[in-house]
């Protein structure tokens, strides 16, 4: 039954920020997953009669690779593969399961924001048995494993049923198709205070939740219209679908502009809300009030002991490195300790698994706490309806009194998309080279205070994750920060993070743009992006 297929290498395997994306085209190539999927297995030791979590955003191929690592798994001797029924785990879902069910690991298969279909993009990423994305040392034998493999094991055996609950055998293998949803809304009913909330909305509270045609609509119908009596119609777009009906499933000001229209109309709901095709990243917009990724870190940090899964107060906060320092003030307040990582999820992981930490963040729209180890869009949600149903009040004040009390972090993210390849490194390597020279430099934010490219030693093992991104600072505690995407799957795209500070008591309701205005002008100035990308504007402002 087990086949040994002998395969040659793919040279461009190598994962990204999170896990590794590809053009589906790429993927469709024969032995493409394939390669990928074994070079995984074959870095893992100790797995042999395990059990392994498999499960996707439901985007296209989505089915095709799910029968191809079912046979796989099988093959390489895990005992049992927990598959979401219809393929469907959404990120943080598929965390919850692997820890629940103390799975060996997961496999996701998501491109996470990116756009679906036969011409976008699809993703694998592979996750330890913390449930979380493997750390970069498990990452980097997973590239090197690709550049070296020879052969794949897999069975000669026909496509399992993925869509009945219940058990079946593959090759030796128990296959245990499961309800997506359920284990997760009981996860979040165990966190969050449902009465109260079902009270606010029994009470005239309205909201709109976005699902974007993505993984997240059947979480999102079973816990906010189901469990917690939302009117039906409370959340659009709520069937995943494989090109997710066009969208692109990114919920931004650019992605999700529907839903920030409609909340900014006059017959806006109390609250709007959205997450992306895998389910880990959140949008929260109340009433004629935009909140940014960063502030909401904030604002859920200062309040989360109001939600009963939080009550005894937080351990730390975690936050991305080009996140705002809003959190930091929080943390300052609270007098608990702040770390700061680099860029993606996988370096939370060990902070939180050591109990440092308890509620995490990046400025990308994605908060999270110690309950799995993903980014987690709908525990943002219900953690901010928890909070408004306990305060009884309304977003933007809740907004207003937060930067009254610790001063207000104006933040925008400027992203250059498509540029090419060489371009987007010649303009990091030049910035590299003029950091010693840039302290002192006058922009027009100022003289630059200091420079540097971000390194971080992991407080937990040691390990030290080098060149992670250029920031410039000012005096004034206002920076720039630069650095390459790693999730794209075409050409490069430059992220420009800008960020100012208004101390309590001092202009908090400027507006971002002219709040930022120097300070953009100086981030053009220092990193000569007009001169390297031929773009005299971003592509996104997030
Ligand atoms: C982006 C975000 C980052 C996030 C990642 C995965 O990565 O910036 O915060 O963790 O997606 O969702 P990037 O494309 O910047 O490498
Ligand atoms: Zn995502």
């Amino acid at each position: 039954m087990i086949e040994v297929v002998s395969t040659t290498p793919f040279t461009d395997q190598k994962p990204g920020t999170s896990g590794l994306r590809k053009k589906v085209k790429v993927f469709q190539q024969p032995d493409y997953a394939e390669n990928l999927i074994q070079s995984v297995f074959d870095v893992l030791e100790g797995f042999a009669g395990k059990t392994l979590v498999i499960g996707g955003d439901g985007r296209f191929l989505n089915r095709e690779v799910i029968q191809i690592a079912l046979r796989m798994a099988a093959a390489n001797g895990f005992g049992r593969v927990l598959v979401g029924q219809g393929g469907i785990l959404s990120t943080p879902a598929a965390s919850h399961v692997i820890r629940k069910y103390g799975a060996f690991g997961g496999l996701v298969l998501s491109a996470s924001h990116n756009p679906g279909g036969p011409d976008e993009d699809f993703g694998i990423k592979y996750n330890i048995g913390n449930g979380g994305p493997a750390p970069e040392a498990v990452t980097e034998a997973i590239y090197a494993r690709t550049l070296a493999i020879d052969a794949y094991r897999t069975l000669r055996a026909p496509d399992v049923d993925i869509d009945t609950p219940g058990t079946c055998e593959l090759g030796g293998m128990t296959v245990e198709v499961i309800d997506p949803v359920a284990d997760y809304a009981d996860l979040m009913e165990s966190l969050f205070d449902f009465a109260a909330i079902r009270a606010m909305l029994g009470a005239g509270f309205t909201m709109s939740f976005d699902a974007m045609s993505a993984v997240t609509g059947p979480y999102a119908k079973e816990i906010f219209e189901v469990r917690l009596g939302a009117p039906a119609g409370t959340v659009v777009n709520g069937t995943p679908l494989p090109d997710f009906g066009h969208h692109h499933p990114d919920p931004n000001l650019v992605h999700a502009r529907a839903l920030h229209e409609r909340m900014m109309g006059p017959d806006a709901p109390d609250f709007g809300a959205a997450s992306d095709g895998d389910g880990d990243r959140n949008l929260i917009i109340g009433k004629g009030q935009y909140v940014t990724p960063s502030d909401s870190l904030a604002v859920l940090a200062a309040n989360a002991r109001l939600a009963p899964g939080y009550a005894g107060g937080l351990a730390g906060i975690a936050r991305s490195m080009p996140t705002s320092g809003a959190a930091d003030r929080v943390a300052e307040g609270l007098g608990i300790p702040l770390y700061e990582t680099p860029t993606g999820w996988k370096f939370f992981g060990n902070l939180l698994d050591a109990g440092m930490v308890t509620i995490c963040g990046e400025e990308s729209a994605g908060t999270g706490s110690d309950h799995v180890r993903e980014k987690d869009g709908v525990w943002a949600v219900l953690l901010w309806l928890n909070v408004l149903a306990a305060r009884k009040v309304g977003v933007a004040a809740i907004m207003a009194d937060h930067w009254a009390q610790f001063g207000r972090n104006y933040y925008a993210r400027h992203d250059y998309e498509g540029i090419a390849s060489e371009r987007a490194d010649a303009l990091m390597a030049a910035l590299r080279a003029s950091l010693p020279d840039l302290p002192g430099r006058a922009t027009p934010a100022g003289a630059v205070s200091a420079a540097d490219d971000f390194a971080y030693t992991d407080p937990t093992d040691g390990s030290v994750s080098a060149r992670q991104g250029v920031r410039v600072l000012f005096a004034d505690g206002s920076r720039a920060v630069f650095r390459l995407s790693g999730t794209g799957t075409q050409g490069a795209t430059l992220r420009v993070y800008i960020e100012r500070y208004e101390p309590a008591g001092g202009n908090l309701a400027l507006d971002t743009g002219d709040a930022l205005a120097p300070l953009i002008a100086a981030a053009e100035a220092v990193a000569a992006i007009r001169e390297y990308t031929g773009m005299d504007r971003p592509s996104v402002i997030t």
